[in-house]
């Protein structure tokens, strides 16, 4: 069975949510799956900015809400920014996402709840709550390893 671990981040600032996503970054590998949630304007788009940054992309990117996919080449990693919103799980299913999930990059979802379905059992799960103008809860969930230890370690450590 998957194991789950659970953490709530308080983000204050911008600059929480980018320790976060340094943080984070740092533990990334090939196949390294981030789902993302949260309501319009919560901070998906911003977060995906702030770990392309961590992984050395210095292009401009954007929610691929139109493109569904974006590929970027990072330092030593590739990132597949996705963007689900605009499909069906059926559509999605049609796109042959396993290949971006256990590929040679870091795939990090959109509106991921559309398509748990297809999600590989191992994944990172971000919920950001809109909490006032800068003010963002951002909820943690780690699903299997190695989620499970990194979401324990930011937890014990602090962001
Ligand atoms: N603490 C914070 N963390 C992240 N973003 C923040 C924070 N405070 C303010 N913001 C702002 O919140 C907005 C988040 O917008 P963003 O496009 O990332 O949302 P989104 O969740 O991707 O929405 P959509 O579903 O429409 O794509 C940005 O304008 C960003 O500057
Ligand atoms: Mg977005």
């Amino acid at each position: 069975m998957n194991q789950i671990a659970e953490f709530a981040f308080r983000s204050s600032s911008e600059a929480d949510t980018e320790r976060l996503a340094s943080r984070l970054a740092e533990r990334f590998h090939a196949g390294t799956v981030i789902a993302l949630d949260g309501d319009l304007g919560a901070g998906k788009t911003r977060f995906s900015q702030a770990v392309a940054k961590a992984l050395g992309i210095t292009g401009v990117v954007n929610s691929p809400t139109f493109t569904i996919i974006k590929e970027y080449e990072g330092d030593a990693l590739p990132l597949y920014h996705m963007d689900v919103y605009r499909i069906s799980m059926a559509e999605a299913d049609e796109l042959g996402l396993d290949e971006y999930f256990y590929g040679e990059g870091v795939s990090l979802v959109e509106w991921s709840s559309i398509i748990t379905p297809i999600l590989p059992p191992q994944h990172l799960h971000l919920f950001i709550q809109n909490e006032g103008e800068t003010e963002r809860i951002i909820r943690l969930t780690g699903y299997g390893e190695p989620y499970v230890s990194w979401v324990n370690e930011l937890k014990r450590m602090g962001v």
